[in-house]
């Protein structure tokens, strides 16, 4: 696919189709990913890549913490905004998009946890990337590397037919992660890819987001 039809085309994908990704495919998208830039080269990326029993077992121990209220204990410092920011209102925006999407209603409690739930699940996509990092390494330095690389891996599946959403929901119990995963405490656990051929016809897939344009948050110097 051309680069820029696939800058263009990339969008979050929260519903798949049950068709398993092939080992060999995951393998190439990975490789090919690895091309991302990293400060001094120092690709602080570790894998691990789920399927099958092992993503059931993670999905079904994510959503039992999930529903016994458990709180999330993300590894790394998650997004977060001042309450009358900008920021707070494109969240409030996507949510409402999706919301109506979904047909659900802002008070209707149990529709909402159900959607919270199939985050959880990483929308059930047939296989999930694990991305974490080494503990030696400072807690925030490797996340601007990790987002070269993530992003990288996102416009790659396209290539291949397969869509992709990046969630911090996925990683918000990371005890589940390490026990089927068999991620060890050295690593501290950064993100979660949700990865699989999409469901068109789900709604929630229909979401089109907005961008702000980029001359309201650019200043030019020297081109006049
Ligand atoms: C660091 C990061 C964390 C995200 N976490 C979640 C998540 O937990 N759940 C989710 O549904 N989407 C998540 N997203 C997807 C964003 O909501 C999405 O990228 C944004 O709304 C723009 O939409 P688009 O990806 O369709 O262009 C995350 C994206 C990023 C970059």
């Amino acid at each position: 696919m051309d680069l820029i039809e696939a800058m263009k085309r990339r969008k979050s994908i929260r519903a798949y189709k049950p068709d398993p990704v092939p080992k060999e495919i995951l393998e190439q998208i990975l490789e090919l990913a690895s091309h991302a830039p990293s400060a001094m080269n120092t690709q602080p990326w570790e894998l691990t890549v789920l399927t099958g029993d092992v993503l059931e077992n993670v999905r079904r121990g994510n959503v039992e913490l999930l529903n016994s209220g458990a709180p999330p204990s993300p590894e790394h410092v998650v997004v977060n905004w001042p309450k009358e920011s900008i920021y707070r209102q494109r969240q409030v925006d996507l949510a409402k998009q999706l919301f109506q999407l979904m047909d659900i209603p802002r008070e209707d409690k149990e529709k909402r946890a159900k959607w919270m739930e199939r985050g959880f699940r990483y929308f059930d996509a047939p296989a999930v990337v694990i991305i974490s990092v080494d503990r030696c390494l400072s807690e925030t330095g490797p996340l601007l590397d990790i987002g070269a690389f993530i992003q990288t891996i996102c416009l790659t599946a396209l290539h291949f037919g397969l869509g992709t959403c990046i969630e911090d929901q996925g990683v918000a119990y990371p005890e589940v992660l390490r026990k089927y995963g068999r991620i060890p405490d050295s690593k501290r656990i950064i993100l979660a890819l949700a990865i699989g051929y999409p469901d068109w016809d789900f709604p929630a897939n229909k979401v089109e987001t907005e961008r702000e344009p980029i001359k309201n948050l650019t200043t030019w110097f020297g081109f006049d």
